[in-house]
């Protein structure tokens, strides 16, 4: 053995992934969101949003391939499998990848093949509405990924088993 941990390097990458991932979108939802629904002309806040937020897309693309692809690494080589036919005692790992699903989907599928005509769209008719939309599903989802991510430090660290 050559001292090379490729487990605690995968844990690492992982942490690195959701950080940059987790806490841009807490910054999109609790920052730049309503800074833009601040502005006073309702045409101008989804198209200063949309410049804004699209450099995060990004990161958040790159972010979510590689706490996905960590993610699995750690799965196989801890052969933690069999933790997913139990979902009540292993919640958050049923969380974590139902929140990556999820984002996954928003980031690769919707986001570029759907939600930009519907926006535009929606954006027409009723601006403010969308914005509030916007709003409503970033606070959801944020609240979500929070709610997984400190299941699962408290979980990998013996959170659920004492004594
Ligand atoms: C396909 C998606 C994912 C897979 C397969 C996956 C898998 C894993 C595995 C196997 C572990 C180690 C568990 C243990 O040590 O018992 C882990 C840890 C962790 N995961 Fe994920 N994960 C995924 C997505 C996510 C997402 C979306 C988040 C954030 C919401 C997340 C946050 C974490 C955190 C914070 C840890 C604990 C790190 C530590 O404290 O050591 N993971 N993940």
């Amino acid at each position: 053995m050559t001292g090379f941990n490729d487990f605690a390097i995968a844990r690492a990458l992982h942490v690195l992934a959701v950080l940059l991932w987790i806490g841009g979108v807490a910054f999109v939802t609790l920052v730049l969101l309503p800074a833009c629904r601040d502005l006073a002309e309702p045409a101008d806040q989804l198209a200063l949003f949309e410049r804004l937020e699209h450099r995060f897309a990004a990161i958040a693309r790159g972010s979510v391939l590689l706490a996905g692809a960590s993610g699995l690494w750690l799965v196989w080589r801890l052969g933690v499998w069999e933790r997913f036919a139990d979902p009540a005692g292993w919640w958050w790992m049923h969380g974590m990848v139902a929140v990556w699903t999820v984002f996954a989907l928003m980031l690769f599928v919707l986001e570029p093949f759907v939600l930009q005509k519907v926006f535009a769209e929606q954006a027409r008719r009723d601006p403010v509405a969308l914005m509030a939309r916007i709003a409503r599903l970033h606070r959801v989802l944020l609240a979500a990924s929070l709610a997984v991510l400190l299941g699962a430090v408290a979980g990998s660290h013996g959170g659920w088993h004492f004594g």
